[in-house]
């Protein structure tokens, strides 16, 4: 059921590993990483970005989709979230409705440092998305 990660996608988890390294979450302390594979084999990074004003803080999926749209690239294939905990996180709700408006569904691993990987997918998170058409 949860199969080993392929060469692309370890390189993937590798890639928001070190991004969440990067993370600035002076106020929860709790680093998160993302890193999306595009169709041309692109990688984007994001990491949480918190603020002193708590409101204007940033989820690191959301910083990673901002990437890639900057770069031009909204073809995404695998999203990789790499959290402390165990069983590592899933993205929170803004973060699942962000990615919706660009895949209606999206292979997703949630891993942590520790080498754990749980498969899911953005339709499994988001079943019943917001949409206006
Ligand atoms: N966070 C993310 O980066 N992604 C999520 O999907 C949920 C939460 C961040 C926001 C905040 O900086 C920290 O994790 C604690 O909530």
């Amino acid at each position: 059921m949860n199969q080993k990660p392929t060469k692309a996608e370890q390189e993937l988890i590798a890639a928001a590993v070190q991004a969440r390294e990067r993370a600035h979450a002076p106020y929860s302390k709790f680093k998160v990483g993302a890193a999306l594979l595009t169709e041309g084999k692109n990688v984007y990074i994001g990491c949480n970005v918190e603020n002193a004003s708590y409101g204007a803080s940033v989820c690191a999926e959301r910083n990673a989709v901002g990437n890639a749209l900057a770069a031009g690239e909204k073809k995404f294939t695998r999203l990789a979230v790499v959290t402390q905990t165990s069983p590592p996180s899933a993205p929170c709700g803004l973060c699942r409705q962000v990615l919706v408006e660009f895949c209606a569904d999206l292979p997703i691993l949630l891993c942590n440092p520790a080498g754990e990987i749980v498969r899911t997918t953005l339709r499994e998170l988001q079943p019943l998305p917001f949409q206006k058409f």
